[in-house]
């Protein structure tokens, strides 16, 4: 096995929030680590001891590591920054945490790994390993090989590795994740599994080895599992409003007591991983349409909303509307491909005067009093936990107009209703903290 003439231990290639954490929790266990993102906004950010988005206990983090408004020159922090992805070959690991969108027409865009392999090509050297933390389409890993073997004829697994280390914490849960989920291997060849696990011993996460394509297909089947299992529960939330049933007790008679499986809650089903990571299996789907339809029943949920609240009220040109919650899931700062924002274009759509409160995202908005005063119609967006404490439901009680609709698909005030007007939720939330407020 060779080692290559290195002076880091490990770089990440994307700074984002998937790798800065990485990039973090590699060199609080004592790497040295150089971290590379081009947007020197960013870099910017991180250089003057600031995260540029909320993960739990990564600040502290970066003030550890850092040296909290240090310079990469400072030779005291574990942590180094460049703009350059050829500067990774300074480390003897380098790890792609690239952004992988799919395109619309359903195919994954590898145009940030590709951009970086190109910008590697040429500096690396024997003994280098590369290792896919991206989610990635089926062979990915195996194209990455391939493109390096075409080009600068390595052996790999013999003379350069390359793996597919699939991420799979959740928001918010970086630090403590990484410790415990699995750390899924995938090597080509014969050293990578080897080389790349011995990276990945830094944490505390028991390690399995695979295939590349097993790594693959288990990381987005992880989440094809998830957004299937949301789906589910939107698309009864449908099925009952046809019905005019109760998709909440229908869940409770489905759930209650009952040993084989188990329904989830409805809600809004987005965020930049679930939104589009079935469209690398369903890019070559064997049953093409499928995943497509999954995605469609989540992508509805607004819409099904909206069209809700107009049967209700008929006409929302000129009426108030408040969207509670801009984040894509609850308590996470993270905006995007949320389905808020679907759901405020479509409000606008219907000429509404749309308000809107978060209280975790970077963007501006009212506080919560502001943005109820005198509304309509009320939207549980997101399920923050602020928004589930019943003085949230008393603020909407005392302030919005009179007979305010109030639509919460996530039954945040346990009162079990998707769509119900504020005085009917405060009966039965039935907390005698609500009433006075
Ligand atoms: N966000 C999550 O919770 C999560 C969870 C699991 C897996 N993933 C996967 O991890 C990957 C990264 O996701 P993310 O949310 O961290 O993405 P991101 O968009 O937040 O981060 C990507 C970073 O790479 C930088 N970048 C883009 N092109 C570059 C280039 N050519 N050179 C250097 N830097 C460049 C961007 O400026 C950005 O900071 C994706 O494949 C995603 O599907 C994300």
């Amino acid at each position: 096995m060779t080692t290559p003439q290195t002076t880091v231990d490990v770089s990440v290639v994307g700074l984002g929030r998937v790798g800065l954490p990485l990039a973090l929790s590699f060199a609080d266990r004592g790497l040295k680590v150089v971290g590379i993102d081009n947007d020197p906004v960013r870099l910017a950010t991180v250089r003057e001891g600031r995260m540029p988005f909320a993960e739990t206990g990564t600040q502290e983090l970066l003030d550890r590591v850092h040296g909290g408004g240090s310079s990469h020159e400072n030779s005291g922090s574990l942590l180094e920054l460049s703009e350059r992805v050829a500067d990774a070959a300074q480390a003897r690991h380098i790890v792609i945490t690239l952004g992988t969108p799919s395109f619309s027409h359903i195919e994954i865009d590898m145009r940030h790994i590709r951009s970086a392999l190109d910008d590697l090509l040429g500096v690396l050297a024997p003994g280098h390993s590369l290792i896919l933390r991206s989610t990635v389409a089926p062979g990915t890993t195996e194209f990455v090989a391939g493109y390096l073997a075409k080009h600068r004829g390595f052996q790999i697994g013999e003379d350069v590795y390359v793996a597919h280390a699939p991420e799979r914490i959740a928001a918010g849960r970086f630090l403590q994740e990484i410790d415990t989920l699995p750390c899924i291997v995938g090597g080509v060849g014969a050293g990578s599994g080897e080389v790349v696990a011995e990276l990945f011993g830094a944490f505390r996460a028991p390690i399995v080895q695979t295939t590349p394509v097993q790594a693959e297909l288990a990381k987005i089947w992880t989440n094809i599992l998830r957004y299937t299992n949301f789906a589910l529960p939107n698309l009864l939330m449908m099925d009952c409003e046809r019905y005019s049933a109760n998709v909440f007790e229908v869940i409770d008679l489905i759930n209650r007591d009952y040993p084989r499986g188990g329904i989830a809650q409805p809600g809004f089903t987005a965020g930049t991983c679930l939104r589009k990571d079935f469209a690398f299996s369903e890019e070559r789907s064997a049953a093409p349409g499928m995943l497509l339809a999954v995605s469609r029943v989540n992508e509805s949920v607004p819409l099904f909303l909206v069209e809700g609240i107009r049967r209700r009220l008929g006409t929302l040109a000129n009426r108030k509307v408040a969207v509670l919650g801009l984040a894509f899931k609850a308590d996470t700062d993270d905006e995007r491909d949320s389905l808020a924002h679907k759901l405020i274009r479509l409000l606008e759509r219907e000429l509404s005067d749309v308000t809107v409160h978060d209280p975790h995202v970077a963007t501006p908005t009212p506080s919560l009093e502001e943005a109820i005063d005198g509304t309509e119609v009320v939207v549980v967006a997101t399920d923050h936990a602020a928004f589930r404490e019943p003085r949230t439901l008393a603020t909407i009680a005392a302030r919005a107009s009179a007979d305010c609709l109030v639509v919460d698909p996530w039954n945040c005030w346990g009162a079990a209703q998707v769509f119900a007007y504020a005085s009917e939720l405060v009966a039965l939330a039935g907390d005698p903290g609500l009433s006075g407020a």
